[in-house]
């Protein structure tokens, strides 16, 4: 949660702050703020609500700042409100130093209490973040110290996870940032130097970056020279990369909202998944992350543990079908979030998947650390290159996806699911298995499959009008289409806010009957299959009792014809993987539904894109 920039060079930095906060809104938006040094002061500037990082931008270009050196930060509240008042940055108490924090200081309140007691200190804020400010001035009062030491001393008391951003009026020419457990990267351009918590928010003018490491404290100099406190100039040489992100890649283009734009993107991100990945001709996958040790681990394995948060969860769970249909070797599926609480049982024939989007999440994280520390050996599927988790991981596959901005996981997750399923196909070819053609040649063309699905937008955009006021909505399938149901819940949970559940056909009624009443949607997947028959008899279950069933067939299929309210036609694919084509369809319900409910739909209330906190 929350995301931090700096800048440090010859240009104004208040407005590019702020454009950095606009491309970084979506990992925390409840107030955002940003500081700079101008002359003997720091200036500091916060708006508060879900547009303030577009609000302070508009604020801060009527303005003529000078200042060249200066950081940023948006929010996503956990300790005190979001307000003003609690924005970031926050000052030290004699105003010479400002901080901007990612993260959660775990004994704030003990530091605060001493800050109190021994140095008089008044608090200005409700956040666990402020300490920060007054811990590193009390260090520059005590001595002469480098702001690059007060940081180190300051940071010795400092218990959690961070990632930092510091400038002082007695150093103006330079920034301070470090990191624990949370994501910072410098990136660099010519004479000039930005700090962000993600590569996508990263200017055109930056073609390097260097990711921070935890316990990496750096100095950006305004200059465009940064130092690696304890580094050598050739470890720094070493760090630097190209910047992978192709501008314009993160913006929003001619689209509305991120989210139209990422689900549109869902057939290119399809195919960046698979591309170089499936051989038709040999009938078999490639995956770079199967060297000869992890091919070793999954023959000899007797489990796959999945494990992910959220959407990604959804998506181990779709996993779960193929590596157990593939490939015959039992999947547990766990909420990264529950998986300490479980105690879970290693028995040392294990292999453990990590899903994750942003490869942030902290409890997808924890989780995996949890396996490595009992010897397992743990993939990642992430889209974020260079994130936490493709760095912890044992190996792992990149989605290729690009950049996904909106809070709702949308291209992320059918490229996870898709990836899951070559994942099986491998794993099943270790074993020995060999792999249908038609199975590897369905997966092949679910990027154009898709193209097709997303012409119904027209058809969708009438289903939100006409449901916007819906009481509820109830999604339904049963088999590979189970996990799908769940997923399409959430969307409609989390961008339109409706109370929308998803479940098993079989268990509706075992209680969900209970939720239809006359003209609740019910959103049932209902592909040919071996499931077809029994999940038209839950479409009638649900019809018998007044309730308005949009059902997603077959193409041609007129199986419920006459029965359902309205009937939204998939392209011809395999059992397997017909109900990925499904997804959008949940995907532009929600947002068109947002649209009408006038929701955020890129910024949902409540909600930020990276959850890196427990
Ligand atoms: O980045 P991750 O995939 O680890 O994120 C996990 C969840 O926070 C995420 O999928 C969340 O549920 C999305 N908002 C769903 O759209």
């Amino acid at each position: 949660m929350c995301g931090i920039d700096g800048y440090a060079g010859k240009r104004k930095a208040a407005a590019i702050l702020a454009q950095g906060l606009i491309d970084l809104a979506y990992r925390g938006y409840d107030s955002a703020g940003i500081a700079t040094i101008e002359g003997p002061r720091i200036e500091i500037f916060k708006r508060e609500g879900n547009n303030s990082p577009e609000e302070l931008y508009k604020r801060v270009s009527g303005l003529t700042l000078a200042g060249t050196v200066g950081i940023g930060h948006n929010r996503w509240a956990t300790h005190g409100a979001p307000s003003v008042r609690n924005a970031h940055p926050h000052l030290s108490q004699g105003k010479r130093v400002a901080v901007v924090h990612n993260g959660i200081i775990d004994n704030f309140k003990a530091l605060r209490a001493e800050l109190e007691h021994e140095e008089n200190a008044s608090f200005r804020s409700d956040t666990d973040s402020e300490v920060l400010a007054y811990l590193i001035e009390r260090e520059l009062n005590f001595g002469a110290l480098s702001l690059e030491d007060a940081v180190h001393t300051a940071l010795a008391h400092v218990e959690g996870a961070y990632a930092i951003g510091v400038i002082c009026t007695d150093y103006p020419d330079q920034i301070v940032a470090a990191r624990n457990s949370s994501d910072l990267i410098i990136g660099v351009g010519e004479g000039e130097l930005f700090l962000t918590s993600d590569e996508a928010a990263l200017p055109t003018e930056a073609n390097l970056k260097a990711a921070m490491k935890d316990g990496d404290i750096v100095t950006l100099f305004q200059n465009g020279q940064f130092h690696i406190r304890g580094h050598s100039e050739e470890d720094k040489k070493r760090r630097l990369e190209k910047v992978c992100i192709m501008p314009g890649q993160s913006r929003l283009g001619n689209h509305a909202h991120f989210m139209l734009k990422e689900i549109l993107e869902q057939p290119e991100a399809l195919r960046n998944a698979l591309r170089g990945r499936i051989d038709l001709a040999h009938e078999t996958v490639r995956l770079g992350c199967f060297t000869p040790e992890v091919t070793r681990q999954f023959r000899t394995c007797d489990r796959v543990v999945i494990i992910g948060c959220g959407t990604s969860y959804y998506s181990g769970l779709a996993g779960k079908l193929y590596i157990e249909r593939f490939a015959r070797v039992p999947v547990d599926v766990a909420l990264a979030s529950e998986y300490h609480y479980s105690d879970p049982i290693f028995t040392g024939r294990e292999v453990v998947l990590s899903i994750s989007q942003s490869g942030t999440t902290a409890d997808t994280l924890n989780a995996m650390r949890l396996a490595q520390k009992h010897g397992v050996l743990c993939l990642g599927i992430t889209n974020r290159v260079g994130s936490t988790l493709a760095r912890e991981d044992d190996g792992g596959v990149y989605l290729h996806a690009g950049p996904e901005k909106a809070v709702a996981s949308t291209k992320a997750f059918t490229s996870q699911v898709a990836v899951l399923a070559l994942i099986a196909m491998k794993i099943a070819q270790i074993h020995g298995q060999r792999i249908d053609h038609a199975l590897l040649r369905g997966l092949d063309a679910l990027p154009s499959q898709l193209e097709l699905v997303l012409r119904h937008q027209e058809q969708i955009k009438a289903l939100a009008a006409r449901y916007k006021k819906a009481a509820r909505f109830v999604c339904f399938g049963r088999g590979y289409a189970m996990p799908l149901a769940l997923e399409g819940a959430l969307k409609l949970t989390e961008i339109p806010y409706f109370d929308a559940h998803g479940y098993a056909g079989g268990e509706l009624k075992h209680g969900p009957l209970a939720l239809i009443e006359r003209g609740v949607p019910a959103i049932a997947i209902v592909p040919k299959g071996p499931h077809q028959e029994k999940m038209i008899s839950n479409v009638r279950e649900v019809v018998a009792r007044k309730g308005e069933v949009i059902a997603l067939v077959t193409e041609g299929d007129q199986a419920l014809n006459g029965i359902a309210t309205e009937v939204i036609e998939l392209p011809e694919a395999p059992e397997e993987f017909i109900s990925i084509l499904a997804v959008p369809v949940f995907q532009l319900l929600s947002y068109y539904l947002g649209l009408e409910r006038e929701c955020n739909v890129d910024r949902p209330r409540n909600l930020a894109k990276s959850v890196t906190v427990e």
